[in-house]
Parts: C-alpha cells; sequence; structure tokens
C-alpha cells in the first residue's frame, strides 16, 4: 500500500510514520506533501529518502477549490492507496475528501468526538477533564469526524498547562498512529485502545 504523508508543520507524526513503515509493514510511504513550504517537516521527510513536494496554499486565498486542485496535481505522479493527515492544518472539502473516504485518516490531538478544531488542550483543561488524549479516525466531509480508528488516553496532571499536556499527549500520538496504521493497511478496522 502506497502512502502519502500531508503536513504543515514539524512532521513529529510524519516521522513516526514513515519509520515504522519497514520490513513486513504491508504500507510504504511514497510521498510527504506541505501547503507551506516552510514546514519544517518536509526537511525531515527529505532526510528520511521519502520524496516531498509542496503546494504552498497562500496564493489560492479565497480559492479552496483551486488548491485542492492543485493538491490532487501533486499527489497523483506518486499514486498513493491511502492518505494519512499529519498535522495537516488547512480544511479540506467534501470535494477533495469524498473520493478518498475509507482511505484517508488524521490524527486529532483530543479524545473526538471532545474539542474538534483548535486549542484541543486549552479547552480540555477549561473544562476541568481528568484526562485527555488524541484520536486517529477516517476523513469524512465533516471536520474531526469519521469513524475512529484509535484513541489514546493521557491523564491530566495538576499544574498541567496547555504546553505541558500537548507534548504529553504528542508522545502517545507517536505511538497511536503508527499502530493504527499498520492495522488499517492490513485490513483491520477495529477500534484500538491506548494505553
Ligand atoms: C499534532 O499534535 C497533531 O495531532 C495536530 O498537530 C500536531 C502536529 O505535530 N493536528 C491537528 O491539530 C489537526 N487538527 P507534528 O507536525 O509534530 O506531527
Amino acid at each position: 500500500m502506497r502512502v502519502a504523508i500531508l503536513l504543515s508543520g514539524g512532521g513529529s507524526n510524519m516521522v513516526r510514520l514513515v519509520q515504522s513503515m519497514t520490513g513486513d509493514h504491508p504500507a510504504r510511504p511514497v510521498l510527504v506533501l506541505a501547503n507551506d513550504p516552510g514546514a519544517g517537516g518536509l526537511e525531515k521527510a527529505r532526510g528520511l529518502g521519502v520524496p516531498v513536494s509542496c503546494v504552498d496554499h497562500r496564493p489560492f486565498k479565497g480559492d479552496r477549490a483551486g488548491f485542492e486542485a492543485a493538491l490532487r496535481d501533486a499527489l497523483a505522479p506518486a499514486a498513493p492507496d491511502l492518505i494519512c493527515l499529519a498535522g495537516f492544518m488547512r480544511v479540506l472539502t467534501a470535494g477533495f475528501v469524498t473520493p478518498w473516504q475509507g482511505r484517508m485518516l488524521n490524527i486529532h490531538p483530543s479524545l473526538l468526538p471532545k474539542y474538534r478544531g483548535l486549542d484541543t488542550h486549552a479547552r480540555a483543561l477549561e473544562a476541568g477533564d481528568a484526562e485527555a488524549g488524541c484520536t486517529v479516525h477516517e476523513v469524512t466531509a465533516a471536520l474531526d469526524d469519521g469513524p475512529i480508528l484509535g484513541q489514546a488516553r493521557v491523564p491530566v496532571q495538576p499544574g498541567d498547562t496547555a504546553r505541558s499536556l500537548a507534548a504529553r499527549v504528542l508522545v502517545q500520538e507517536h505511538i497511536l498512529y503508527p499502530a493504527v496504521l499498520r492495522r488499517f493497511a492490513s485490513g483491520d478496522r477495529r477500534v484500538l485502545h491506548l494505553p
């Protein structure tokens, strides 16, 4: 299975996904695609020997359809079977998502369905939640929705800030996403619960 990874930032989840796809793993990374030429993940992907590409979203201001057409064009030569969103911070419309439904995964830093969107950790702390975490799910046209494939729970500690909580959740993201990808690429859609 050929996997394209889309990102916007540092790409730590991308690194873990790429590093996991070796040996008897049923998938291989074929492209890392960013929407920001300054995304740190592009350099990391090059270092890992994965082809990279970039579609800067900024020239497409007000033209989501144009941006998504450019994304499709950038993906096409790599012929991916599966797309993994890994810190990709652009909202994708139904026009892009629907043809990929069942073949596109995302990681989100909350225990969905709680806290779709941004500032998930601050919102969990504000609500006084005892636990936070992360979710890997299939992408559908609705934001941070779609069938859940795995979740990892992280206890909130006294004195936690959004930053400290995010750092501990990220450690779990790095375990959860590769584990779910391996299962998914093997045809296993059961929900994985960590720890
Ligand atoms: C991760 O925490 C990921 O869950 C989050 O962005 C971060 C990317 O970090 N994604 C979202 O918020 C998507 N809505 P990374 O670039 O180091 O993998």
